[in-house]
């Protein structure tokens, strides 16, 4: 087996610099069992490619990914476009024999996200990964640890939000205000963390959404120019006069859910949240404790432990950065020096090399099936919102 494994990147934007990094950085930080090559960005804009390609180490560029995620020497395929391209590129990929790395959400319908989930069923040599990023904080990984030892003891309580405020009406019609690119809006593209995020800690599955609702506040967005075209944080005021298009997802997805636990849980995503600019967070009530994240401050959990004395009881703020003792804490910096949002991917990027030599990841890895869980509940909760009634998993295949 060969300790390299040559990467082809689709997808050069946002996601794109993310990924570019963190290949880039994965193998300075940690001791991989397999290194990581930057092997061929892959993207549609070929004038931006060239110094794309330079900037962050890739040999190769290219415009068709057809071409390239067929390519011998290619290893691993990162899908990092647009949710309508994910099935059709990582179906392709699969059938090429490679390991495919797909961005949240798994796809734009549900029938996609299965297809593919069928698809790596099928393809017993190929491994499969999906981008839920926010995992590998160290504070989320150490509050699935804290759920697994039994610290938290019976959930009783899930309340996650996930609160954008970039989607105002002056922001252009990019392709995520769009159905037949994206799928939904701020629904796949926020609750599909916090649900990952809580099947995650929880280790629970939600078996019901019992209600829901689905809003688009902003129903026509000037259409995109120049530099405005790509940008998630539009193009500064609204001007008069510009031509629009029809937006026709939702801005925000609000839904009530059981667990098949016996939990219940509270879930909201919107891109309206005036002054919230990335508030991911969640809470979790258990019958010996709690635990509550939120990603502005994304260095710490809080933990409340209900067999403290009473006297001293309270929130304990855990910085989690103590290497031997916080999840990929020991991959970064002495305690307190803190890290962000590029090390999540970072952290994601080795724990696939250890799966990739046949190790075991820090904590356990999203696959095509396990993101296919979370695309059920994405359906449930749009079937819940459309029909006004509660939803079982049971009956979302
Ligand atoms: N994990 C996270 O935190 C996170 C954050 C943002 C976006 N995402 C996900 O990442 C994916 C990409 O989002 P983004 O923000 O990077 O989008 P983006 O608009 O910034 O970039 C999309 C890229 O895909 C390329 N592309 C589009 N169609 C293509 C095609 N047919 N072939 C090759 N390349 C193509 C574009 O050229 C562009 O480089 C989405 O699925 C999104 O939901 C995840």
């Amino acid at each position: 087996m060969s300790d390299m494994c040559n990467v082809a990147l689709l997808g050069q934007k946002f996601m794109g610099r993310a990924h570019s990094n963190a290949y880039l950085k994965a193998g300075r930080f940690f001791n991989l069992p397999k290194t990581p090559v930057r092997h061929t960005i892959v993207g549609l804009d070929l004038i931006a490619l060239a110094p794309f390609a330079d900037r962050w180490g890739w040999r190769n560029y290219s415009t068709n990914w057809k071409e390239v995620v067929k390519q011998s020497e290619i290893d691993l395929v990162d899908v990092s476009t647009p949710n309508c391209m994910h099935a059709e590129q990582a179906l392709a990929a699969l059938a090429a024999g490679k390991h495919v790395a797909c961005e949240k959400p798994l796809a734009h319908t549900l029938k996609d996200a299965r297809a593919m989930k069928n698809a790596a069923g099928r393809a017993r040599r190929s491994k499969t990964f999906v981008w839920f990023n926010y995992r590998r904080c160290p504070a989320v990984a150490l509050a699935h640890r804290l759920v697994q030892e039994g610290r938290l003891g019976r959930i009783y309580h899930v309340r996650a939000k996930y609160l954008q405020s970039w989607g105002k009406p002056e922001t252009p019609l990019v392709w995520r205000f769009q159905k037949k690119y994206a799928g939904t809006g701020a629904h796949g593209d926020l609750n599909a963390h916090i649900i990952d995020m809580a099947r995650f800690i929880t280790g629970h599955e939600i078996s019901e959404v019992t209600g829901a609702i689905a809003e688009t506040f902003i129903t026509e967005r000037p259409l995109p120019a120049g530099a405005a075209r790509d940008s998630i944080s539009g193009g500064g005021r609204r001007k008069k006069n510009v031509s629009t298009g029809k937006s026709d997802v939702d801005d925000c997805v609000l839904f009530l859910a059981r667990f098949k636990n016996g939990a219940v849980g509270t879930f909201e995503a919107t891109r309206l949240a005036t002054g919230n600019l990335n508030n991911n967070s969640i809470e979790i009530n258990g019958e010996h404790g709690s635990i509550r994240f939120g990603f502005e401050d994304m260095n710490l959990l809080w933990f409340f432990d209900n067999n403290d004395d009473k006297a001293t009881a309270g929130w304990r703020r855990i910085m989690c950065t103590s290497a031997g003792n916080h999840p990929y804490a020991g991959a970064w910096w002495p305690d307190a020096h803190i890290i962000g949002y590029e090390h999540t991917f970072v952290n994601m990027v080795a724990d696939m090399m250890a799966v990739l030599a046949g190790e075991e990841p820090t904590v356990p890895l999203p696959n095509f099936a396990d993101a296919y869980e979370t695309q059920r509940v994405l359906e449930a909760a749009m079937l819940a919102a459309k029909h006004r009634a509660a939803v079982k998993l049971s009956e979302v295949k």
